[in-house]
């Protein structure tokens, strides 16, 4: 659907497209408010029957009878490696290169820490000025401990060709700009990253289950992700690490513990790494979360990331459509319209931003707000139907028309943005 039929778009129309489309059975899998649009599964993905099944049979039955036998029996213990290789194909990834633990802050600190060793004669590691605030603390932090001086530059990422040179150790970026929605290329920047033999690592915080991702065909050295977003995890899931198979066995988990060790129940006091992904298990699986997004995961089996992404890009064409055609020139869309550089988000850039997104909220419509002018809207596929979307941009007009979003309780700053 492109900009030049916008005008005519009716609500029939965006029903005719749900009636044809093939992920909209795969909505009933999802528990939804009744008359809510969720347009914040970027945030936090919705919770699955599957979700809620595999919870209750790893308390009911695992862990209530089973106790702590299920360490054996119930394979507590190879959760982490087996979810990593179901989750595998959805980056590009080959069986045996993903393991699920942590939290992706904690993730990147271990890829981070490990990475730097790799290139003892570099001193610089460059990352994106418009990262997310974690990233960037977490590089700094792990620099800072590298053991030797490092200088980390935020850089504005279209300066990266004049940055890169042979005393770049590492780069990290994210690959879906958690705040524009645009999406970089995986590909073309990775093979710069390798020419001056630097090691490239991605964060698909907002990539993965969002967008197709090969980091096999797209070179990638490490890479990592949330299990909360797109993947609907649950509220901090856990999150999901990519080492490409040429480096196991090289990057060392700067953050060893027990149950990365080739012999955990010996209990030697010397630390020595197990094979393969296990070396970036720390600590004990945690086995609730891991249900969750196991069960999270089951959608996955009956849709492909190219159904997924035709109708990721034609539900977000459809908003940028109607937003611009009902509110021409209220709104900056900030996200880029050309679909190899966009995510699976709209940003609509707006000064009583924060107000607007508080009044949709009540209006039913649940988006989020990013400092200092972003109203966020996440589109997933799995769920979200055309109507959804006409119905959410209705309710938009209906907040900008009344200007219902300069009532003083909008402006009251929640923890929670
Ligand atoms: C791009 C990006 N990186 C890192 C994080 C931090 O994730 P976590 O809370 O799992 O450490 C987020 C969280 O939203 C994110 O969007």
């Amino acid at each position: 659907m492109g900009s030049e039929v916008s005008a005519v778009i009716l609500r029939d129309d965006c029903s005719a497209l749900d009636e044809s489309d093939a992920l909209g059975p795969l909505r009933a899998e999802f528990r939804l408010n009744q008359g809510e649009i969720y347009l914040d599964g970027n945030s936090l993905g919705p919770v699955t029957e599957s979700a809620s099944r595999r919870v209750n049979e790893v308390i009911d039955t695992e862990w209530a009878h089973g106790l702590v036998r299920s360490w054996n029996s119930a394979g507590w213990m190879a959760e982490p490696t087996r979810l990593g290789d179901r989750l595998a194909p959805l980056i590009g990834a080959q069986p045996g290169e993903v393991l699920v633990a942590d939290t992706l802050t904690f993730l990147l600190a271990k890829l981070i820490g490990g990475s730097l060793d790799l290139r003892p004669d570099r001193h610089i590691v460059l990352t994106d000025v418009a990262n997310f605030h974690s990233d960037i603390y977490i590089v700094e932090a792990m620099a800072a401990r590298a053991g030797r001086a490092m200088t980390v530059k935020a850089i504005d990422r279209s300066t990266l060709d004049q940055e890169l040179n042979d005393d770049v150790a590492l780069v990290m970026l994210t690959h879906v700009d958690y705040r524009t929605g645009e999406m970089l290329d995986m590909k073309a920047i990775t093979e710069k990253v390798h020419a001056v033999g630097s090691l490239m690592l991605w964060d698909f915080a907002h990539s993965a289950g969002a967008v197709p991702l090969d980091v096999t065909g797209g070179d990638a050295d490490f890479a990592a992700g949330c299990g909360y977003k797109y993947l609907n995890g649950g509220p901090g899931s856990p999150a999901f690490i990519y080492v490409r198979e040429r480096w196991q066995g090289i990057l060392q988990n700067p953050l060893p513990g027990w149950l990365g060790h080739a012999r955990p129940f010996d209990f030697e006091l010397k630390y020595e790494a197990a094979k393969g992904m296990q070396a970036f298990v720390t600590s004990s699986p945690s086995m609730i979360a891991l249900a969750a997004l196991d069960g999270a995961l089951d959608v996955w089996d009956f849709v492909t990331m190219d159904q997924v992404r035709a109708k990721s890009l034609a539900l977000t064409d459809l908003f940028i459509d109607l937003i611009e055609d009902r509110l021409p020139g209220v709104f900056e869309v900030v996200t880029p319209r050309e679909h190899a550089k966009r995510g699976s988000q709209v940003a609509l850039r707006h000064g009583e931003g924060y107000g607007i997104v508080q009044a949709l909220i009540e209006r039913g419509v649940i988006g989020d707000f990013r400092a200092p002018d972003i109203c966020r809207f996440g589109f997933t596929p799995l769920y979200l139907r055309y109507v959804d979307v006409f119905d959410a941009v209705e309710r938009i007009v209906e907040v900008m028309n009344s200007e219902m979003y300069r009532d003083p309780r909008f402006a009251v700053r929640n923890a929670v943005t």
